[in-house]
């Protein structure tokens, strides 16, 4: 790695603009580690909830604990009571994480019902609550999860000003801000003028962008062009830890690696369902692998008939034996 400083977040200092973002039911310790492989110089824990993080038993879960080769990692956290959010992040802290995240942003039906995540988006007296309770307690660097407000009315938008300038006046290290409202959830296109203008008006803070990051040199334009100071992967980075490499070396003026081959595909797709196999029952880490899959295989030729070779495999061994199949040159119907 190199010693060049591209991102910083307080102490925390990336030789690079992006880094792996919070993704529910994905960004494990697994996910983590093939990113971290493959050139990501952070990465975020999926969502926490708060209140769970409150109960030791809970937090002291090897799926809530940072791995002992991961650092720097952060812990994302998602909650609505001051005293609750903070205990949370104290006790991640004390754990190990060396960042905490606190999600505004999240547009699950159940967490909006509960006035979580995303929905206090629309109230910027109890996120700020949130955001100094936090302060208070921690001295690791930290972040906030936006979007760019509930939804498409004057209102929100004044919210979403609101929460920005008094979070960059209290000290947050950077706002991480998704592109789209609440209510948009993932449709449409992620609107990265908005996220120019927030770098315009506060050139001082440190404004990281979201939404539609799939293409490593369009990616680095779109940072160039806008001005904001860096971006996180989410999507794109799921089944395709390579997308990481690629952007490193488009980041660093060097070609763009020619894409892995299936050989290539084959290791990590193996060694990525064997972490699995770690972590679970074999039924249950076979259901929870399936959605790496499905990403992992687009790049594969013949993805259809992979994928239903591959959710017919009920086992380890029809697993394994489905990766060996596809997963070399002479696959079936190869040309
Ligand atoms: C399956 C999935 C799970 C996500 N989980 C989280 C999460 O736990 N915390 C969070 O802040 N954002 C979460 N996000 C939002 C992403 O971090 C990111 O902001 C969003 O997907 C836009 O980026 P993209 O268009 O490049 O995927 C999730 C997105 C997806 C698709």
């Amino acid at each position: 790695m190199s010693d060049r400083v591209s991102l910083k977040f307080g102490s925390l200092i990336l030789d690079v603009p992006f880094f792996q973002a919070a993704l529910s039911g994905y960004s494990d310790y697994n996910m983590r580690a093939l990113a971290r492989r493959h050139g990501c110089p952070f990465a975020l824990t999926d969502v926490m909830l708060a209140k769970s993080m409150a109960n030791p038993k809970v937090l002291a879960k090897p799926c809530f604990q940072p791995g002992d080769d991961e650092h720097p990692v952060g812990a994302q956290i998602m909650g609505r009571t001051p005293a609750t959010m903070a205990k949370a992040a104290r006790d991640l802290v004390a754990a190990g994480y060396d960042l905490i995240d606190l999600n505004f942003a999240c547009p699950a039906p159940k967490v909006l019902r509960r006035r979580r995540g995303g929905a206090l988006l629309a109230e910027p007296s109890a996120l700020m609550d949130i955001v100094k309770a936090v302060q208070d307690v921690v001295d690791c660097p930290i972040l906030m999860k936006l979007r760019i407000g509930f939804d498409s009315q004057p209102e929100s938008l004044d919210c979403f000003w609101e929460i920005v300038t008094r979070s960059i006046e209290a000290g947050v290290d950077a706002l991480v801000i998704h592109g789209r409202t609440v209510t948009q959830r993932y449709r449409g296109q992620a609107d990265w003028d908005i996220l120019a203008t927030v770098k315009e008006r506060f050139p001082d803070a440190t404004i990281v962008g979201s939404g539609d990051i799939f293409d490593p040199a369009a990616t680095v334009d779109l940072l160039k062009r806008t001005g904001l100071d860096g971006f996180i992967v989410a999507r794109g980075a799921i089944g395709n830890p390579w997308i990481f490499r690629d952007l490193r070396a488009v980041w660093e003026n060097h070609p763009i690696p020619a894409p892995p081959d299936l050989a290539e595909q084959r290791a990590i797709i193996l060694e990525h369902f064997h972490r699995v196999l770690e972590g679970h029952h074999e039924k249950k880490a076979i259901g929870y692998f399936r959605k790496f899959m499905v990403n992992y295989a687009r790049r594969h030729p013949k993805r259809k008939k992979l994928l239903i070779d591959f959710m017919l495999a009920a086992d380890r061994a029809a697993v394994e034996a489905v990766i060996d199949t596809w997963y070399v040159d002479a696959y079936p119907g190869a040309d």
